[in-house]
């Protein structure tokens, strides 16, 4: 598949054609676009129906055989987990960690897209894999930062020796994984309350290999749509400002223990701006993915080994689905709204079962915790907020979106 130099012409095309093709069309030869919700939705089924963990590559030249492990079990363990974490006492100590992040930049004119994917990713950092020295931790944070700025295409470019580097933080990143992971197995190093915690106890199934690779696949799922979500959190909230006051409204009059008990309960409001923001723009753009089975969808048959894509984003723009799908109204979530999701297919931030995202609810939170900051403690200020414009890349990505914060004045702050 080609992928035209402009990538925002290139999804306009795509929502062109879904529209005249009924949302199911091939894109090339190789490549089926699945837009349509419903086909969306029985395609990650079929797919992924007791998908297992088998041999890697490196086990098969050695002639060795893992175990299998069926990956549900991989799922039910950080879903018990992230149940354990799901406490007043851990989202404040996340919102805790996001205030800190921003405390240090205030004054500061900041790129805000990097911001926001800092105190999106330091801040569930801990939650994934705690327990770190600043240096590991530092390790693990560059790795993700790298990984990031190649998605939103502000890397500085492809050459060897930056190749050369990338794999280098890469290598050492995963070397940090392996090594947390051996202690922890081998009580050198203190059990946390993470995600990585779970995969100790199947490594002796799993092999050092494949707990890597599972224990990465958050670490990634971390390091990309959290951040690219906060940053649109900040985008639309400097590009409604009459939404930025309701929200303040809303946040400023709200009790902390309360908010940090049930965020979506206390502040109904805001979870509908950050559900709109979800909708409008959401992370990541597209999901390729090779079929493992062939399958038919309709009149059209995709065979094993093919590739088929997927968006939360084009069924969120599509106008069959959606009134008015370029306008930005967190009123379409209020219960009954004639502009709202007519069916639970047509919404899917979190994208479809059996591998839907597994950090739905805290990712949320993390959002709504971020429009509280944002709306009681700091001001924000950006120049040209009306010239503001977002660029589609790997995931939505805020142009030249710069400005600082400060501290609000004390008597806005003072119900903080
Ligand atoms: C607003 C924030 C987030 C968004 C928009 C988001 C979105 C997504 C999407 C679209 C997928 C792919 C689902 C599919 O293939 O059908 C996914 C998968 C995943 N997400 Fe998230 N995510 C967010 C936050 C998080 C957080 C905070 C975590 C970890 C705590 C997380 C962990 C994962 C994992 C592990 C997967 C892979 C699941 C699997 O393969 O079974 N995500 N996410």
């Amino acid at each position: 598949m080609t992928t035209p130099q402009h990538a925002d012409d290139f999804l306009h095309d795509l929502r062109l054609r879904s529209a005249a093709e009924g949302g199911v069309f091939w894109m090339d030869d190789e490549h089926l676009a699945v837009f349509e919700p419903t086909a969306a939705r029985q395609v990650s089924s079929a797919n992924w129906h007791g998908l297992v963990m088998h041999d890697r590559l490196i086990d098969t030249l050695r002639r060795r055989h893992s175990p299998q492990m069926p990956w549900t079990r991989i799922r039910t363990a950080w879903l018990t987990q992230l149940h354990a974490l799901a406490t007043a006492e851990h989202t404040s100590d996340l919102i805790t960690r996001m205030r800190l992040i921003i405390d240090a930049r205030l004054g500061d004119d900041v790129d805000l897209v990097l911001l926001a994917q800092d105190v999106a990713v330091r801040s569930m950092l801990p939650l994934a894999l705690t327990g770190l020295t600043d240096r590991e931790s530092d390790r693990i944070t560059q790795d993700l930062d790298q990984k990031l700025l190649r998605l939103i295409d502000r890397d500085p470019g492809g050459s060897l020796r930056h190749r050369a580097h990338f794999a280098a933080v890469q290598i050492r990143a995963g070397l940090v994984v392996r090594r947390v992971l051996r202690e922890r197995a081998a009580g050198r190093r203190a059990r946390q309350q993470d995600l990585t915690d779970p995969i100790v106890d199947l490594l002796p199934e799993l092999g050092m290999d494949r707990a890597l690779d599972v224990v990465t696949s958050v670490l990634t799922a971390i390091g990309g749509p959290p951040g690219s979500a906060a940053a649109s959190v900040l985008y639309e909230l400097v590009r409604n400002p009459q939404w930025a006051e309701r929200l303040t409204g809303e946040l400023r009059a709200v009790e902390t223990a309360a908010f940090c008990a049930a965020p979506t309960k206390a502040a109904p409001l805001t979870h509908r701006f950050v559900k709109e923001v979800l909708r409008m723009w959401s992370p990541p753009l597209l999901l390729m993915r090779r079929a493992r089975t062939s399958f038919d969808l309709g009149s059209t048959r995709l065979e094993k080994g093919c590739s088929y894509l997927v968006s939360p984003h084009m069924i969120h723009r599509d106008p069959r689905f959606w009134q008015q799908p370029d306008t930005f109204d967190p009123d379409r979530f209020l219960p009954g709204a004639p502009h709202g999701p007519a069916d639970r297919a047509h919404y899917v931030p979190f994208g479809w079962a059996p591998k839907k995202c597994i950090g739905a609810d805290i990712g949320t939170t993390q959002l709504i915790a971020l429009c509280h900051l944002i709306c009681t403690r700091y001001r924000l200020t950006v120049p040209n907020a009306d010239a503001l414009t977002m660029a589609c890349r790997f995931a939505p990505v805020p142009q030249h979106f710069r400005g600082h914060l400060s501290l609000a004045p004390p008597d806005d702050a003072e119900k903080q």
